[in-house]
């Protein structure tokens, strides 16, 4: 394919007329946060590498640099640098932990290795600041900070003063107002800085008075007028899953190039009740084309006797692509000017890309993940600067329903990791029931006000197991079904939700009831770690 990638390049006209904010990511786990933060104040941010050059940077033209947080230590040989002439740029520079080291070791100061295990400060801090300092002037004197250093500034680069201090840390914070530099050791992004916003607001708009005007509306008008002048009247492809990410880039490039979309639903087999008439019944009323492909016997013959769970992803992720190739195809042949396939890439999946090597536990599949060499010119992610939050509201605001904008994720696989062991039909469907009852009783009872605690995903498990049970007066031997509910911000780590035993005992109730060979229903009162949300 040739690399002719609309709003793929790291940088987009599109954002040209905002004030942006850069963050240079040094690899620290809050790095996102930072741009999150920052964008929460209607600022423009990107996160790009530390190494981008001079040339990248003011072709870039940032209001203000933000240096991220990082594993490594200023003094090791490889530690991540940017181009020292950064310095030279006048812009405001915001240092934060590693990235304040980086600031003074830089611009001459000393950072050294904390002396002792002691003398490292992890986790709420007290600290004290000085309120002359624009960074601080709108926070009380005293507060708590986020930590998690272990090397230290030990002398501060001429022209700089402390600004805040902790009992083990004088220089918990220093500035060089005179050239727009300021460096903090803690974390003002996490939500356990107290008034961490407000200490960014001060950087990002007081100090490089950068304006807010990054709305989304505006980026819903820009990046309409821009898909249609890179588009014209060529046709777009897009893989529609139904979830989030993908509707919303739907409905975007649909007000965008109208009938010169089709989007291509794969029916796998492995969805939620009604859920595949529910996404066809909602795209069926946007002017695109709307092609629904059943797959389902395709899908089922392939997983048949397949148990172990990174096969079943695996199987699937292959079958998706081919049929999704071969959909492609047939559409191409009917259309040769097929020119573009458009993804759901959201930012976080830009960023984690580019960064870290996290083990994988279980292999994510997602329809994003299409192959590049299937005769598409170019490929097209709208969405690819947004946090996932935004494109919900980007979802809101063309008018997508909240059933489709505020979806709990739903894994690519489907049903096929929530039914434990080889996948059938009557399986499926017994699923498909339970699962259903779990969710609208839980709805149900938030709504009655019975069940207020924080659920960030549910849903309804098919154990393995057959056990005896007693209805009526007969013996059954049937199947368990496992109820999962968890609260979580990341996905990453998660606890169990505490929901009462009265809705719990109506759930169960009702599905021993209505749902045929289920005998025996159980809570997963398991936290993430040490189980994942899933169960395969
Ligand atoms: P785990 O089970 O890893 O899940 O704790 C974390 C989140 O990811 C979702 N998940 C997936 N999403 N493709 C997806 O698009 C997948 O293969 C997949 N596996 C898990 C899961 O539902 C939870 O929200």
């Amino acid at each position: 394919m040739e690399a002719s990638n609309i709003a793929n390049s790291n940088t987009t006209n599109k954002t040209k007329e905002y004030d942006k904010v850069l963050v240079l990511d040094f690899g620290g786990q809050y790095n996102q946060l930072i741009a999150r933060r920052v964008r929460e104040m209607n600022v423009y941010c990107e996160v790009h590498p530390y190494n981008w050059s001079l040339d990248e940077i003011k072709a870039y033209d940032p209001k203000a640099i933000i240096f991220t947080g990082g594993p490594s230590s200023v003094y090791e040989n490889g530690a991540p640098k940017p181009d020292a002439l950064v310095f030279s740029l006048n812009i405001p520079i915001l240092g934060i932990c590693y990235g304040s080291q980086l600031m003074a070791q830089t611009l001459g100061g000393e950072v050294v290795p904390a002396p002792s295990v002691a003398s490292r400060e992890y986790g709420r801090t007290e600290t004290k600041f000085d309120r002359n300092s624009t960074l601080f002037r709108g926070i009380p004197e005293e507060g708590i900070v986020w930590m998690s250093h272990g090397d230290s500034v030990k002398k501060l680069p001429e022209g700089f003063h402390a600004t805040a201090i902790t009992q083990s840390c004088p220089y918990a914070a220093f500035e060089d107002p005179s050239r727009g530099f300021y460096a903090v050791q803690f974390h003002p992004e996490v939500n356990h800085t107290q008034h961490g916003f407000d200490i960014l607001k001060a950087f990002v708009l007081d100090i490089a008075r950068a304006r807010q005007n990054w709305k989304m509306t505006d980026f819903l008008e820009t990046s309409v007028c821009e898909l249609r002048e890179k588009i014209g009247q060529s046709k777009a492809l897009l893989a529609l899953s139904g979830g989030v990410d993908s509707s919303v880039a739907a409905a975007l490039m649909s007000k965008a190039i109208g009938r010169n979309l089709t989007c291509v639903f794969v029916d796998h087999g492995l969805l939620r009740k009604d859920e595949a008439n529910q996404v066809e019944e909602v795209f069926s009323k946007y002017p695109i084309n709307f092609v629904r492909v059943d797959a389902r016997r395709r899908f089922l013959g392939r997983l048949a006797g397949v148990t172990e769970p990174e096969r079943k992803r695996k199987i699937i992720g292959e079958e998706f692509i081919r049929v999704f190739e071969e959909e492609a195809r047939r559409l191409a042949g009917e259309n040769d000017s097929l020119e573009y396939l458009v993804q759901g890439t959201i930012y976080p999946d830009v960023i984690e890309s580019g960064l870290g090597n996290a083990s994988v536990i279980k292999s994510h599949h997602n329809v994003g993940g299409l192959p590049e060499d299937i005769g598409f010119k170019g490929i097209v992610e709208p969405l690819r600067l947004l946090f996932k939050d935004e494109v919900r509201t980007l979802g809101r605001e063309l008018g997508l329903p909240s059933s489709l904008v505020d979806r709990q994720p739903f894994p690519g696989p489907g049903l096929a990791i929530r039914v434990i062991g080889d996948i059938t039909e009557e399986k499926l469907s017994i699923l498909r029931e339970a699962d259903w009852i779990f969710r609208s009783e839980l709805e149900k009872a938030c709504i009655h006000g019975e069940c207020s605690v924080p659920k960030s995903q549910y849903f309804a498990v098919l154990t393995n197991i057959r056990s005896v049970g007693v209805m009526g007066d007969g013996r059954t031997y049937d199947y368990t079904i496992a109820l999962r509910c968890v609260d979580t911000s990341d996905f990453m780590t998660a606890t169990f939700s505490r929901i009462p035993y009265d809705v719990l005992e109506k759930v169960s109730h009702r599905i021993v009831n209505e749902v045929p060979h289920v005998n025996r229903i159980v809570y997963d009162i398991t936290s993430k770690p040490p189980a994942t949300i899933e169960w395969e």
